[in-house]
């Protein structure tokens, strides 16, 4: 399939803490990929904002290493490489003092859309905003993009929404969580709305569960002293998982807007009966072999942060009453598999006296890896030997069936360009990310007052034992992490 890239007006982007990890992994190498593939125009401009004290020449060299080391390709490109350098400056700016915003007034054009992504600890989001508007450099169609942590809880969440909203409209807020900028993760969108097949299915009626998984096989990585204060909860629950869920349960949006989407997504975490104590498992994975435990990789030989959560969720509405959502996600887990598992019901009544190779039906959405679609069916198994029932599947994988090996996108990229061009759908709104604080807190407030400690885990396995009872005691199994 011909890739169709249509340049987005010329742009210049300000990024606030160029030098720090995110900005050298996935922001510059996903914007030298869409300058490689002709989207951003020659006339856009990077410009690198941090408290470092170094010129252009030396910016535009730690930006060549970043590429050098995150997007290898990159350096079979020289040219591009150079071009692409050539669109970089770098201005020194203290984030809550007064140095360097005249500088960087001064570097913007007024005739280019202005974006300002804040890849900066939280604490800094409403200082600079202030500084962007008090100093004139934020205009009335600039662009703020802000990362997560989106606060820690409700509180923090709201407060930064007010700092933010001090100095810059909602219209122009674009606060990113990367899994709504996974083509899978969009192409639930599609799945479900550009389709007539599911939507009459896509209830309570024909839809016993839904397990949504997100499991990974690496551990904290080096990342231990934020992830201790955050856990699994925080850090994948409250955003990632909530944004899956959201898509997979909202009710079909009248238009495909930004404000028309989130309403429906709104709407679903507002839909969320509160979580029982009981119907969550808590995991932190133990040392095995030679890998070390979360508590060493944490660093705190006592930390009771869980690396793993598994839970159910009861939306109180029409359309999904009576059908659970099973969350899963954790660290140091058997694959790197992502996954929303649609679990039909049974047939009303079973006419087959052999019922063994029956397993039902379920719509597997992949995310990733192997990005795709299954489908799995009941048959006859052929031959001799009585009218024997075996599970067979319909698959689809989105490379093979697209032929888009060769293009990979990533979500980021997706996302700033969808900046550029003044979408929001993909970003959470404001109230979005506050209403996933409110369902969030009472959990979290629950097992911190029970004190519970999580349940351990062995590095490589599936999770805790308990999280399996979880779904056993309903009569139900997990799908396989492989
Ligand atoms: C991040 C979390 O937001 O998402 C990490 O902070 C996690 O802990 C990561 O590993 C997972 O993202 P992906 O795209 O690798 O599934």
């Amino acid at each position: 399939m011909v890739s169709r890239v249509i340049p987005v007006e010329p742009f210049d982007l300000v990024i606030f803490g160029a030098t720090g990890d995110l900005a050298r992994r996935k922001i510059l190498p996903g914007l030298f990929h869409r300058f490689t593939v002709g989207q951003m125009p020659d006339t856009a401009r990077i410009i690198g904002a941090a408290r470092s004290d170094m010129d252009q020449a030396t910016f535009r060299a730690q930006v060549r290493d970043s590429l050098a080391q995150f997007a290898p390709q990159a350096m079979e490109q020289a040219d591009m490489v150079a071009r692409f350098l050539d669109r970089i400056a770098y201005v020194r700016v203290d984030a809550t003092g007064p140095e360097g915003w005249t500088a960087l007034r001064e570097t913007l054009r007024d005739d280019a859309v202005r974006a300002f992504y804040l890849s900066v600890a939280p604490a800094l989001f409403g200082a600079i905003a202030a500084n962007l508007h008090e100093h004139g450099i934020a205009t009335p169609d600039s662009r703020i993009v802000v990362e997560k942590p989106f606060g820690h809880d409700l509180d923090s969440a709201r407060a930064l929404n007010a700092d933010l909203r001090q100095s810059f409209d909602e219209r122009q807020i674009y606060r990113i969580d990367h899994y709504l900028g996974k083509e899978t993760v969009q192409n639930l969108m599609a799945l479900r709305f550009a389709n007539s097949l599911w939507e009459p299915l896509w209830n309570a009626t024909h839809i016993d569960h839904v397990q949504i998984t997100v499991a990974e096989s690496l551990g904290v990585e080096g990342r231990g002293e934020y992830y201790d204060r955050f856990g699994a909860m925080r850090d994948m629950v409250q955003n990632h998982l909530m944004q899956l869920l959201c898509l997979t349960a909202m009710e079909p949006p009248s238009k495909f807007t930004p404000n028309a989407v989130r309403d429906e997504k709104v709407k679903v975490i507002e839909a969320l009966e509160p979580v029982a104590q009981a119907d969550i498992v808590r995991g932190q994975y133990r040392a095995r072999g030679g890998e070390g435990s979360y508590r060493d990789d944490a660093g705190d030989p006592e930390s009771q942060t869980e690396s793993f959560v598994a839970m159910k969720v009861n939306i109180g509405n029409w359309r999904w009453a009576g059908t659970p959502f099973y969350l899963r996600t954790g660290k140091k887990l058997r694959g790197r598999r992502s996954e929303i598992a649609m679990i039909f019901r049974d047939p009303p009544h079973m006419i087959f006296p052999k019922t063994e190779g029956h397993h039902g039906n379920a719509l597997i959405i992949r995310l990733q890896p192997d990005e795709g679609i299954t489908l799995s069916n009941t048959i006859k198994e052929p031959g001799p030997g009585g009218f024997r029932l075996a599970e067979v599947t319909l698959d689809m994988t989105f490379a093979d069936a697209l032929d888009q090996q060769s293009d990979p996108q990533d979500a980021y990229e997706r996302l700033i360009m969808d900046v550029i061009r003044g979408d929001q759908t993909l970003f959470m709104r404001g109230d979005e990310v506050e209403a996933a604080w409110a369902w969030a807190d009472p959990i979290i407030a629950g097992w911190e007052e029970a004190a519970t400690p999580p349940k351990g885990y062995d590095a490589g396995s599936s999770g805790p034992e308990d999280a399996l009872m979880l779904l056993h005691r309903d009569g139900r199994r997990w799908r396989e992490i492989t």
